[in-house]
């Protein structure tokens, strides 16, 4: 049995507006301050030098001065306060610390010296402040700093020599600034880079051989920046990186090529880019598992693009501009699971289109589908469709002919479909959800179709505005009482309809 003694203060203000308290616990020398006025924490009645970790959030303090801080055994220190100034003495007692959290205060200058005495520190979250540019002695003393967190700050430059002395840093987080170049040498000794996220800043060029002297850069994240160019020989400096994001820019130039040196490539994003795609770019991405070009601007995509990336699980081609799609084109992707063409103008695709995939989830609503053949969605794997918003007035009960059909997901909504046929539901037994309304229902068949759910304990999307009235869920067409409704009747019912 452990027994945990917890020592709760509580301080609650005359007017009772703000609850003030810290919570100790002595097994864990664990501190938790949150509102409390700082000079309350200094004159706790607890143990201060055992306290090894030490989170002060709300302290109304604005300076923090020379060894203030009163637990000189911390290891892990968090302060979120409204801190503005710091000393280069503030932290000058605190030798064990390892872990420094300064992030969500509003310093905008960090005192040279800082870290003179915390050379043991590997972790320090500086994020959410107002720091400006960092200069050479901003971070120094760092060298075994593993993990760095600037982002959310007021950087527009990391100058030559910055970055220097830590030469044990993994991971560096730079994103949500204003940076807006990098110049050849700014990496040169972070020789054990792994991770570097330069998201939403301005950058707007890549520079060439940045990261070579980097060798274990892993994961690169360049997104939502400003470049427009990704010229050959750009990205050859990042050899091992696995993960790359370039998502939200607005690279328009990215030749055949550039590519090619990532060879252990797994994770690319281009989504949001208007970017060329020629045979071959993706040829040398032999480890590629996810592959997202939403937003891209694409018109087609071309048959052969993927016949190298054996690997490929995920593939995201939603929100481009893809009428059509030649038969083979993911012949060679056959363990894609996951394949995302919605908000794209398919009107048609060929039959064996996904044949040779072992497609999980496949998602090719807002579209323009006017037929699918039959088989074209028979895989032994698929568990979800999503098919609304098409125009689709006729499913074939034997699009989904598997034996054994795992399909558990299927959404048909805002189609033009009038009836279904039951044999539709006997090849797609396991059907947990179905999503329907939305579409011109005969009302007999559509009182037939919620009878046949609600007997196999099928779910459908009942509590929408059309099950609650708002909009009416079927027409009354030919038959009332009877769902006699066959294929030769659609062309009468598009035209009753007039859709
Ligand atoms: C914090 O406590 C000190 C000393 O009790 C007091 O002088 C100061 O006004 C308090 N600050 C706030 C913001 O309540
Ligand atoms: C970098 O910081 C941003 C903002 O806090 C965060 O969203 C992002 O996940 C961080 N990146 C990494 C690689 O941890
Ligand atoms: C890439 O990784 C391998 C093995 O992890 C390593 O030997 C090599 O030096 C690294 N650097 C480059 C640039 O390939
Ligand atoms: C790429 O970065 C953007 C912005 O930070 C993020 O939304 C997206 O999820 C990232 N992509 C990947 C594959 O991690
Ligand atoms: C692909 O990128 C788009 C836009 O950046 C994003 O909305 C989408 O979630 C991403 N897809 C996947 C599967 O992560
Ligand atoms: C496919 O992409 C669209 C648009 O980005 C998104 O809304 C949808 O959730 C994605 N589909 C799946 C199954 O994730
Ligand atoms: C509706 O169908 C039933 C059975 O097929 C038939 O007996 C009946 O006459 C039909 N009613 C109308 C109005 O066509």
């Amino acid at each position: 049995m452990v027994f945990k003694i917890l020592i709760v203060f509580t301080l609650i203000s005359l007017f009772g507006k703000t609850f003030q308290d810290c919570v100790y616990s002595d097994k864990s020398r664990k501190l938790f301050c949150r509102n409390t006025n700082f000079s309350d924490i200094v004159d706790l009645a607890i143990p201060k030098d055992l306290i090894t970790e030490a989170h002060i959030i709300g302290c109304m303090k604005t300076h923090l001065g020379d060894s203030e801080i009163p637990f000189p055994n911390v290891q892990t220190l968090q302060i979120s306060c409204d801190l503005q100034t710091l000393e280069s003495d503030s932290f000058h007692n605190l030798q064990q610390i390892r872990k420094l959290d300064l992030s969500h205060n509003q310093i905008s200058n960090i005192p040279n010296d800082l870290y003179q005495q915390l050379q043991n520190l590997q972790e320090l979250d500086l994020s959410q402040n107002r720091l400006r540019n960092p200069t050479i002695d901003t971070l120094y003393y760092l060298n075994n700093l593993r993990d760095l967190n600037m982002a959310c700050n007021r950087i527009s430059s990391v100058d030559l020599g910055v970055l220097d002395q830590l030469r044990s840093v993994t991971k560096i987080n730079f994103s949500h600034n204003g940076i807006f170049q990098l110049l050849l040498g700014t990496f040169d000794e972070t020789k054990n880079l792994e991770t570097l996220d330069l998201s939403y800043n301005v950058i707007y060029d890549m520079t060439t051989a940045l990261f070579d002297q980097a060798p274990k850069l892993k994961e690169l994240n360049i997104a939502a920046n400003r470049i427009e160019n990704v010229g050959l020989g750009a990205l050859d400096s990042i050899k091992n990186v696995t993960t790359l994001n370039l998502s939200k820019n607005r690279i328009s130039n990215f030749p055949l090529g550039v590519l090619d040196q990532l060879t252990a490539l797994k994770n690319l994003d281009l989504s949001g880019n208007p970017i060329p795609l020629t045979l071959g770019l993706f040829d040398k991405l032999e480890k590629l598992v996810f592959l997202n070009l939403s937003y891209c601007n694409l018109n087609t995509f071309e048959n052969g693009l993927l016949d190298k990336n054996k690997r490929l699980e995920n593939l995201d081609l939603s929100h481009n501009m893809i009428a059509t799609l030649e038969d083979g084109t993911f012949d060679d992707t056959k363990i894609l699971k996951f394949i995302n063409l919605s908000h794209n103008l398919l009107t048609r695709l060929p039959k064996n289109l996904f044949q040779q995939s072992q497609l999980v989830i496949v998602d090719l609503s807002h579209n323009r589908l006017n037929q699918i053949e039959p088989g074209f969605l028979s895989m032994e794997g698929l568990t979800e469709v999503r098919l609304n918003n098409n125009h689709l007035n006729y499913l074939d009960p034997e699009i989904f002919a598997t034996i054994g059909n795992p399909l558990k997901y299927l959404n048909i909504q805002f189609n033009r479909l009038v009836y279904l046929e039951r044999e539709f539901f006997d090849w797609i037994a396991n059907i947990e959800f179905l999503e329907f309304t939305g579409n011109p229902w005969d009302c007999a068949c559509f009182r037939q179709l919620v009878d046949l759910l609600d007997k196999r304990f099928i779910n459908y999307d009942n509590n929408n505005e059309y099950f609650r009235g708002k909009k009416p869920v079927c027409v009354v067409g030919k038959n009332n009482t009877n769902c006699n409704v066959n294929k030769d009747d659609l062309d009468n019912y598009m035209n009753l309809f007039s859709i």
